[in-house]
C-alpha cells in the first residue's frame, strides 16, 4: 500500500505531521510496511516556482492507494488553478464525505447548552466533480459566467454511494437541492429519488435554504444527506459549526480505487506558523482513512484517544485550551499507545 503525504500550505504543514506520527506508530508497530510518498504541491510552490503542481505529481498520486492531505491556499487570482479541485477531478474522487458528529464531551468542554451532542449525527455526501465546480467559465470585465453542470451519471453515482452509507445507518437519505430556482437540479433530485427507490432506501428531499435553517435549528431530523458540489461545500462548513470548531471536521474524498483524506479547514494563513492549529481534524481524517482501509480497530483507537484529549481538556486555543498543535498531537498518540498496549495485554490474558 502506498500513501501520499501532502502537507500543502499554512497550517497543513503543522497538522499533517501530527497525523503522520499516528500513522507511523501503527505502520511500525504492526509491520504494515506502507510506503509514504511525500508530494509537494500548493500556493507556496507556485510563489516559488510558478507552478502549483505538475502532470508528474498527478501521475505520482495515481500510483498511490490513498492520500493524506493538509490544506492548500487557493488564490482567487484568475490564472491560479486550484490544486485541490484538479486532484479531485483528475483522480475522480467523486464522493466527498463530511461527517457532522460532535466528539463525545465537546459540548461540555465548550459549555454548549442549547443543543445535545446526540442530536447531531449527519453525514454530508457532496458530489465532487461537477455542478458549479465544472470549471467551464468565461471571465470578462463586464460579464462573467460559470456553467453549472449536472449529469445523470454523476448524480446517480453519488446517490448510490450515499445509499450505501445510509444502508449502514438508518436507511434514510435526504437530497438537498434548489430545483425550484435552478432547473438543473431537477435532474439531480429525480436521479437521487430513483436510485434510492432502486436501493430500497427511504427518501426525502429538502430545498437548500430551508435545509440550512434546519441544520442549525433541528439537525436531528437528518441522517445521510446527498447534495451537489457548492451546496455541499457551504453546508459542510455550517455543519462544522455544530462540532464546536472547524478544526474538528475531517473529510474523505472517495474514488473507485483510491481515496483522499483531508481536514475540512483550509490553510488558515492568519494562524499559520504559530503552532496553535488544532490537529484533531487531520488526525480524524487519518481515522477515516483507516476505516476506508477496513482497519476498524485502529480507527476506533484514534476516536477514543481524541475523546480522551477532549475529556482531559488537552486542546488548542480554538477550543479554549492553551496547548500547542504538537502537545495535543503527542497527547493523542500517547493515549493511543496506552489503549493499544492495554487491549493487547487483555487479548493475551484471555
Ligand atoms: C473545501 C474547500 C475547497 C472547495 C476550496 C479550497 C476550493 O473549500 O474543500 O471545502 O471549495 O471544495
Ligand atoms: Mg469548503
Amino acid at each position: 500500500m502506498k500513501v501520499a503525504i501532502v502537507e500543502g500550505d499554512g497550517i497543513g504543514k503543522e497538522v499533517i505531521p501530527e497525523a503522520v506520527a499516528v500513522f507511523d506508530y501503527f505502520n511500525e508497530t504492526y509491520g504494515w510496511n506502507f510506503e509514504k510518498v511525500p508530494v509537494e504541491v500548493g500556493f507556496g510552490r507556485w510563489e516559488r516556482t510558478g507552478v502549483t503542481m505538475t502532470d508528474s505529481d498527478i501521475s505520482l498520486l495515481k500510483t498511490c492507494d490513498a492520500v493524506l492531505f493538509g490544506a492548500v491556499t487557493t488564490s482567487s487570482h484568475p490564472s491560479y488553478k486550484s490544486v485541490l479541485l484538479r486532484i479531485r477531478k483528475e483522480l475522480d474522487f467523486y464522493a466527498n464525505i463530511r461527517p457532522i458528529r460532535p466528539i463525545k464531551g465537546i459540548y461540555k468542554l465548550l459549555q454548549i447548552k442549547d443543543r445535545k451532542e446526540e442530536d447531531v449525527d449527519i453525514v454530508i455526501v457532496r458530489e465532487n466533480t461537477e455542478g458549479l465546480y465544472s470549471g467551464i467559465e468565461e471571465i470578462g470585465d463586464v460579464r462573467s459566467t460559470t456553467l453549472r453542470v449536472i449529469t445523470k451519471s454523476a448524480s446517480r453515482r453519488i446517490a448510490k454511494h450515499a445509499c450505501g452509507l445510509a444502508g449502514g445507518r438508518k436507511n434514510k437519505l435526504t437530497a438537498v437541492h434548489k430545483s425550484n430556482a435552478l432547473k438543473s437540479d431537477i435532474l439531480f433530485l429525480e436521479s437521487c429519488r430513483k436510485v434510492a427507490e432502486e436501493e430500497g432506501v427511504v427518501f426525502s428531499d429538502k430545498l437548500v435554504d430551508i435545509f440550512a435553517y434546519d441544520l442549525v435549528m433541528s439537525p436531528s431530523k437528518y441522517d445521510v444527506v446527498v447534495t451537489t458540489n457548492l451546496f455541499g461545500d457551504i453546508l459542510s462548513d455550517l455543519g462544522a459549526a455544530l462540532l464546536g470548531s472547524i478544526g474538528l471536521a475531517p473529510s474523505a474524498n472517495i474514488g473507485d480505487n483510491r481515496a483522499f483524506f483531508e481536514p475540512v479547514h483550509g490553510s488558515a494563513p492568519d494562524i499559520a506558523g504559530r503552532g496553535i492549529a488544532n490537529p484533531i481534524a487531520a488526525i480524524l481524517s487519518l481515522q477515516m482513512m483507516f476505516e476506508w482501509m477496513g482497519k476498524k480497530r485502529e480507527a476506533a483507537l484514534i476516536s477514543e484517544a481524541v475523546e480522551k484529549a477532549v475529556e482531559d481538556g488537552i486542546v488548542t486555543p480554538d477550543l479554549g485550551g492553551g496547548y500547542t498543535t504538537k502537545e495535543v498531537g503527542d497527547y493523542i498518540l500517547s493515549r493511543i499507545r496506552l489503549s493499544d498496549a492495554a487491549s493487547f495485554c487483555l487479548e493475551e490474558s484471555l
